[in-house]
């Protein structure tokens, strides 16, 4: 899957997205035929015990897309670039968006998107660097706008809309949109060729994400515009809760674990 496969499903089928943090969990993305495995800023609430995305760094993110981009065949992978790797000085964020390409093997990158990045933007396209855009809640402005819904009154609603065009004339191939009101996704939705990928953002978007702890169930809470499909974390408390019995109890290992060799019984 290319970045222009996923441009072109806009208004025909509908895109699937997930986020993917490691191997076997983008193995298994794949395998289903998840259409995008979203290489995350959120891998550091999710999995490295950080309180937010802040501190995730251009290392943990390459690392962990070159981990999904092994493991994964069809999906495309997109690397999520994390909180100030891009927005001071575009040639550096063009370095930091290559270092994904050209190291970890992403197909693309996802930027949380302002007036800042719309030039980024057409910069990294005209290099070869597809672009996610990502407006609405962007939690790498936490400090400055809380974890809330945008776009709920009509100045912000325009202000992302706004934003929407100018980040597909500047050549973004798809647009996340986060925690935003359904009839305004619609509309941004309406207005773009490039498809919208919600996230907390109604029905009416050409596709759907969400991270995939929650999905699975292995966090536990869920954002509430989120759902669980499974119970990861039930699942593995119970297996590792049966190994701790079993070590305690002393049935494991059992025969079938272990091995003997012959002319071993006098060595000491
Ligand atoms: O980091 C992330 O998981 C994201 C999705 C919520 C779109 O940016």
């Amino acid at each position: 899957m290319r970045a222009k496969d996923i441009r072109a499903k806009a208004g025909e089928e509908p895109i699937t997205m997930l986020t993917a943090y490691d191997a076997p969990t983008a193995r298994l993305i794949d395998e289903v035929g998840v259409d995008v495995a979203l290489v995350g800023d959120s891998v550091g609430n999710t999995r490295l015990g950080y309180e937010s995305t802040l501190p995730v760094t251009v290392d943990e993110i390459a690392s962990r897309t070159a981990a999904v981009a092994r493991a994964t065949e069809d999906a495309l992978v997109v690397a999520d670039m994390p909180f100030l790797s891009f927005g001071a000085s575009d040639d550096d964020a063009i370095e930091r968006c290559g270092r994904m390409l050209k190291e970890a093997n992403a197909d693309a990158v996802k930027l949380e998107c302002g007036p800042h990045t719309v030039e980024l933007t057409r910069r990294l396209t005209d290099v070869g660097i597809p672009v996610q855009a990502h407006l609405g809640l962007t939690p790498q402005r936490e400090n400055e706008t809380g974890l809330y819904r945008q776009g709920t009154d009509a100045d912000s609603a325009k202000d992302i809309l706004r934003l929407a065009r100018e980040h597909e004339t500047a050549g973004a191939f798809s647009l996340v949109l986060e925690h935003v009101p359904a009839n305004l996704a619609g509309a941004i939705t309406d207005a773009l060729t490039i498809p919208t990928i919600g996230i907390g953002a109604g029905a009416e978007c050409d596709g759907q994400v969400l991270v995939v702890d929650e999905v699975i169930g292995l966090s536990e809470g869920t954002a509430p515009f989120s759902k669980r499909f499974g119970d990861v974390r039930g699942e593995m408390k119970e297996a590792i809760a049966a190994y701790a019995d079993a070590v305690e109890a002393g049935t494991f290992p059992g025969e079938e674990h272990s091995h003997h060799e012959d002319g071993l019984d006098d060595v000491y």
